[in-house]
């Protein structure tokens, strides 16, 4: 339970690297999400290389985390072969997303959601960059890295937004 309260958005990482167990670690957890009709929609990009990071930042307005010493970037991609339930298919790739962030802060990381889905034209852009084939399509990306800022989280529970048996 710890992870899911410390963690906060890090969108400014130092240098230092993270390693392929590290990476690895955060993969397990994203593909445990849980998955309408088990259909585990998802597969992952995994990329270090700065020029193409930036090129990700001139398609996405608010991705500059991924050059801000971001060791990676994660992003999560839709194989639109494997969906039996299209319509569930963002339900699961966001369960996935989430997993990735608190698998970052169980390893002391600190990682920062990138939306893509629901921008179509985010999403072209990056299968072109990407060069992926048609069926693969991005559904979010993730700067991810040792954090160089240390914000703490607060807590957002509010009583009056919980309703017991009725309205
Ligand atoms: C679907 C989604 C899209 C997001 N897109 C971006 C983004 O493009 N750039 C960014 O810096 N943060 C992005 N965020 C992070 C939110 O800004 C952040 O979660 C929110 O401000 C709450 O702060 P916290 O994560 O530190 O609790 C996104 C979060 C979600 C869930």
């Amino acid at each position: 339970m710890q992870e899911i309260f410390n963690r906060v958005s890090v969108r400014k990482f130092t240098e230092q690297k993270i390693t392929k167990e590290q990476i690895q670690s955060i993969l397990k957890a994203a593909m445990q999400a849980p998955s309408a009709y088990n259909q585990q929609p998802w597969e992952f990009l995994v990329i270090e290389d700065k020029a193409v990071l930036k090129k990700f930042t001139e398609i996405h307005p608010y991705a500059q985390s991924l050059l801000s010493g971001a060791a990676v970037g994660i992003f999560v991609l839709c194989a639109k072969n494997r969906l039996q339930l299209p319509e569930m298919a963002a339900q699961d790739l966001s369960a996935a997303t989430q997993n990735i962030l608190l698998a970052a802060v169980h390893l002391d990381l600190g990682a920062v959601w990138l939306g893509v889905h629901g921008h179509p034209e985010r999403a072209v852009a990056a299968q072109k960059l990407f060069n992926l084939p048609d069926n693969i399509e991005v559904f979010s990306a993730l700067a991810v890295g040792y954090p160089a800022e240390n914000r703490k989280a607060q807590s957002r529970y509010e009583e009056n937004r919980v309703h017991y048996e009725k309205y």
